[in-house]
């Protein structure tokens, strides 16, 4: 992690672009810095094109100068590689670095993120940048991380890329037969001859715009073309991994995610990870459920290890359609909200606002004005004030939770490709339907992969896992058996890897897990509704009804309406010493808030503390504390009794056990207690 033995406290800080600058503002920027209490700079991201000016010429002059100052000033460093944007010369010399987009438009230079991932100019000068830098720099002892170009993401669909298709492909199935036989290319005449014949899944092959969305013809082709260029980029990570491990080997590397992005696979990215680190940005109107859900799913890559949080916007950020900006207090409560859920670090973009280009209205530490009595400036001293204050008491600790949610990229992507049964189906909002309902009553929870240990939760839900991969259902099967509960949804369990419809009745492998088999799903068009009634309130059933026949399991709750009205809806099989459920519609916030809350309850799932509304606690510990994060998401002043007593770190005010602590608006406590 970041915090080396080095760093004793949270670090504080962010991405610093002087190069940006003439040098006299780096002075000027050293001094706001140490006001502003930062501990931590992020450098050389987007330095390319400086640091190589010609195919055979680098010049480390000012990045020299730069590192040279930061020293002097005592910050750490998280050193970037500068490999997320190429030189335009580059471009122009080997244009087999840029991308090619999916209707086959190829890119002339220009933005960010735009390198071919398959292109030998990039394999080749991209690694080779990481291992000078590593070379250079590898005697300053203040850089704490690498930080791996940036943002890795996007597509590309080029003859490289082809070409590198091909090659995973054949590395995945070994034989053409085997091809088609997992993409089931006796559809409409598409049986390949040859390895040549495959081309990438774009929109020049197989997918198409639809009523705004994207679709494709053959889910196989292009759920692999999209696990190809996720392992295509992880690759261009590993290449400068791995030079930078071979000459700075106990420097932690890193490259930042962007929390749920759906083109890269970041559970396999994190196991080749040091530590995880991410960009939090949520929209100024997301509420605090889902930047919670995210870090609680950064946090699920490494088996609840702490994560990094790379970077937020002090206050607006520009790509925003609404730069609103972030009110008093928010930066501050969204910056405990991530250590609440496992942060070790509080990072920003950025420390100086820049003059031109597209970010230069996006906030910063030091905005235009240039000034240290700005209210964002202001706030930022306070936080790094609060930071200093704490030092290292919270680094390390851990959040235990009891209930998993399953979260899987795959899944998503093919859950999302399908053609039919309905445009509705949206996983994440799925999952947020579930984790919301856990978040707003204040019970923690880890997410997992489909291949996660299951076994230390009482509870695992897996909503909408369209994808049963090879092994998934025995591993269920096991901890279901062995005391688990388990809730899945509709929509679970139909196909495979491949997207290959499990036969024999819906959930393929898991209807004996769940005691059901579904015949038939009625996707209702948005603003329809089905019913049905659970403890005696009606809820709403939507998106995907299905249509089941329990085989052992018993009904929960039946449609209310329809030429299936009578038949379950919500069903509980035992089995084993376990008991696994089936939700078989969409619904809404009040059911899951209602379904959940009973099933927490039988298994003994206890919230961390009752709270009023939008008043947010997690729990943090290691052997000798507790650490309970109070956060006030109300624009309003709140209070809630504490079940024990302990210290809020942040003001040092002692709280006996049942005593009502009061809460500012947007006011954040700390309690700690001493275990026993
Ligand atoms: C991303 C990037 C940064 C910057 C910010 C702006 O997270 O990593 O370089 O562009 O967005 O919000
Ligand atoms: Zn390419």
């Amino acid at each position: 992690m970041i915090n080396s033995p080095k760093i004793r406290k949270i670090v504080y800080g962010g991405d610093y672009n002087p190069e940006q600058w003439p040098e006299e503002v780096w002075h000027e920027d050293m001094r706001l810095f140490k006001e502003a209490g930062v501990d931590i700079v992020t450098l050389n991201v987007f330095s390319w094109a400086m640091l190589q000016p010609s195919e055979d010429e680098y010049d480390f002059s000012t990045l020299d100068r730069i590192m040279e100052l930061v020293k002097e000033n005592g910050l750490f460093v998280c050193m970037a590689t500068s490999t997320a944007a190429h030189p335009a010369w580059m471009a122009k010399r080997h244009p087999d670095i840029t991308r090619v987009e999916s209707n086959g438009m190829k890119r002339s230079f220009g933005a960010r993120h735009n390198s071919c991932p398959n292109s030998p100019t990039y394999r080749k000068y991209a690694p080779e940048l990481a291992r000078r830098l590593a070379e250079r720099y590898k005697g300053f002892d203040n850089i704490v991380a690498w930080h791996v170009s940036n943002e890795f993401g996007g597509e590309c669909y080029c003859e490289n890329c082809a070409k590198a298709f091909r090659e995973w492909v054949k590395s995945r199935y070994g034989t053409i037969e085997e091809v088609n036989r997992a993409w089931n290319t006796a559809f409409w005449s598409h049986t390949f001859y040859d390895f040549d014949e495959i081309v990438p899944a774009d929109l020049r092959s197989e997918e198409f715009s639809w009523d705004g969305q994207l679709r494709t013809n053959f889910q196989g082709i292009s759920l692999d073309y999209r696990r190809f260029l996720s392992d295509s980029m992880l690759e261009c990570f590993k290449l400068e991994r791995d030079e930078l491990k071979k000459i700075t080997p106990d420097i932690p590397v890193t490259t930042n995610l962007m929390g749920w992005y759906k083109p890269l696979d970041y559970k396999k990215w994190a196991d080749e990870m040091d530590f995880v680190s991410w960009d939090n940005y949520p929209n100024y109107d997301s509420g605090p459920a889902y930047p919670a859900a995210v870090h609680d799913t950064m946090r699920g890559f490494k088996g609840g290890q702490p994560f990094c949080l790379m970077e937020q916007s002090p206050s607006v950020s520009n790509w925003h359609i609404y730069c609103k900006l972030k009110r008093p207090g928010v930066m501050r409560l969204w910056s405990w909200q991530a250590v609440a859920h496992g942060a070790d670090t509080v990072m920003f973009f950025q420390m100086r606002r820049s003059i031109g280009a597209c970010e230069k209205y996006h906030s910063a530490l030091i905005d235009h004005a240039g000034r240290n009595d700005t209210r964002v400036f202001k706030e930022m001293a306070a936080l790094g004030a609060e930071l200093k204050k704490i030092g290292g008491q919270t680094l390390g600790t851990r959040i235990k939770a009891d209930i998993a949610i399953v979260f899987d990229w795959e899944n998503w992507w093919a859950a999302e490709l399908s053609a039919g049964p309905s445009r509705l189906i949206n996983y994440c909002s799925e999952v947020s339907s579930y984790y919301n309902a856990l978040f707003s009553r204040n019970i923690a929870v880890d997410f997992i992969a489909p291949d996660g240990d299951m076994s230390k939760y009482k509870l695992v839900i897996a909503p909408l896992l369209y994808m049963n991969h090879e092994g998934y259902d025995e591993r269920v099967r096991e901890y279901v058996k062995g005391g688990g509960t388990y809730i899945t949804t509709y929509f679970s369990g139909w196909v495979d890897d491949n997207d290959l419809v499990l036969p024999g009745g819906y959930p393929g492998k898991q209807k004996d897990i769940l005691g059901i088999w579904v015949e038939e799903s009625d996707a209702l068009p948005e603003g329809e509704e089905n019913s049905f009634i659970y403890k005696g309130t009606e809820y709403p059933a939507g998106t995907l009804c299905d249509i089941m026949h329990p085989e052992g399991a018993r009904e929960i709750a039946v449609y209310e309406r329809e030429f299936y009205s009578g038949t379950p809806v919500l069903t509980v099989n035992d089995f084993g010493s376990g008991r696994a459920s089936y939700v078989g519609c969409h619904s809404n916030d009040a059911f899951y808030a209602a379904y959940l809350s009973d099933i927490c309850a039988e298994l003994g799932i206890e919230p961390v503390l009752d709270t009023p509304q939008d008043v947010e606690v997690t729990r943090r510990e290691n052997d000798e504390y507790s650490f309970l994060f109070v956060l006030n998401h109300k624009d309003e002043k709140s209070e809630v009794r504490l079940r024990e007593g302990g210290t809020d770190i942040l003001t040092d005010k002692v709280y006996g056990s049942g005593d009502l602590l009061p809460l500012n608006r947007k006011g954040v406590a700390i309690i700690r207690t001493e275990k026993k």
